[in-house]
C-alpha cells in the first residue's frame, strides 16, 4: 500500500520538507508520497482527525502550529514535553503521538559538521523563540555547563530561562557582545541574517577563536555571521543540516527506513 505523510503549516509554500522527504523516497525506492498541506489554525483539529482516516502515517508540523498540535496529541515524548511543542506527529492505534526532533536535529548537525567540538564550555544563544527552546534543552542534555540567552525582547528570554535550572541565564540584547569571552559555542536562533531580514550586527571580537559558531538560518547558507566567524578562524556549522537531521525520525517512523543525511541530500534540498 502506498504510504502517505506530509507537512502542515500556514504558510507552507516555502517548506523544503517535501523536497527532502521526496529525495529519500526516491533513493530508497519506497512506494510513498510526502505532501505540503496548507492548514489554517481553525482547521487544525479537524485536519488531524481526518488525516489518519485518509491513510496518513503522520506529518511534520511547522509554523504556527507546533504548540497547538502538542496539546491535541494523545501521547508525547519527553523531549516534546520539555519544549511544549511538537514538529513530528505519528498516527497509530487511533491516537496522535507527538515528538519534537528539532533539538536532536540541531545536535546531530553539530556532531556531523564539527566532530571535534566538545560541550565543555559555556554557550551563548541568541534568540528566545520556539527554536531556541529545543536547542537549549538539547545543549543541556549534551552537558554544556552554562547557557546565556540574549534576546531583543528580554522578557521572552527570562520566560525561557525560567523553564530550566540555574545553568541558563539571561543578558540584555545589547550586552551579548561583551559576554562572548570564554564561550565554546555561539548559536543564532533569531531570524537576523535571513534573506529579506535585517543583518546580524553582533561583533565577534571577544569570542575565543576556537569557539564553534552556528546559525539556524540557512537562506542564505553562508550567513554573514558564519562568514565573519570563518574569516577570524572560528569553526562554523551552517543551519541546513539541522533541517535535514530533524527529519530523520519522522521518515523512519512513517516509511520504515532510517535515512542518511549526506551531500547528495544537501544538494537535492538546495537545488
Ligand atoms: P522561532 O519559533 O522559529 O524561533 P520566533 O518565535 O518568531 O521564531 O522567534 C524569532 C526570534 O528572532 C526571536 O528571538 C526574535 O526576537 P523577539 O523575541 O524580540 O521577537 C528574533 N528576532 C526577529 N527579528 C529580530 C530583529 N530585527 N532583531 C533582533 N531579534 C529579532
Amino acid at each position: 500500500m502506498t504510504r502517505l505523510a506530509g507537512v502542515i503549516g500556514d504558510p507552507i509554500g516555502h517548506s523544503r520538507s517535501p523536497r527532502l522527504h521526496g529525495h529519500w523516497l526516491r533513493r530508497y525506492g519506497i512506494d510513498g508520497h510526502y505532501v505540503p498541506l496548507h492548514v489554517r489554525a481553525d482547521d487544525l483539529a479537524r485536519t488531524l482527525d481526518l488525516l489518519p482516516r485518509l491513510g496518513f502515517a503522520g506529518v511534520n508540523v511547522t509554523i504556527p502550529h507546533k504548540e497547538a498540535v502538542f496539546h491535541l496529541a494523545e501521547t508525547a515524548t519527553d523531549r516534546a514535553r520539555a519544549v511544549g511543542a511538537a514538529n513530528t506527529l505519528s498516527f497509530s492505534d487511533g491516537a496522535i503521538h507527538a515528538d519534537n526532533t528539532d533539538g536532536a536535529g540541531f545536535v546531530a548537525n553539530l556532531r556531523q559538521g564539527a566532530p571535534g567540538w566538545a560541550a565543555d564550555r559555556p554557550a551563548l544563544v541568541l534568540g528566545a523563540g520556539g527554536a531556541a527552546r529545543g536547542i537549549v534543552a538539547a545543549l543541556l542534555d549534551l552537558g554544556v555547563p552554562e547557557i546565556t540567552l540574549a534576546n531583543r525582547t528580554e522578557a521572552r528570554a527570562q520566560t525561557l530561562a525560567a523553564g530550566f535550572d540555574d545553568r541558563v541565564g539571561v543578558v540584555p540584547w545589547d550586552r551579548a557582545e561583551a559576554r562572548l569571552g570564554g564561550r565554546g559555542l555561539l548559536v543564532n536562533t533569531t531570524s537576523l541574517g535571513m534573506a529579506g531580514q535585517p543583518r546580524m550586527a553582533l561583533s565577534l571580537d571577544a569570542l575565543p577563536h576556537d569557539a564553534l559558531v552556528t546559525d539556524i538560518v540557512y537562506t542564505p547558507l553562508r550567513t554573514a555571521l558564519l562568514t565573519r566567524a570563518e574569516l577570524r578562524g572560528n569553526p562554523t556549522v551552517d543551519g541546513l543540516g539541522m533541517l535535514l537531521h530533524q527529519a530523520v525520525p519522522g521518515f523512519a517512523a512513517w516509511f520504515g527506513v532510517t535515512p542518511e543525511v549526506d551531500d547528495d541530500l544537501r544538494r537535492a534540498v538546495l537545488s
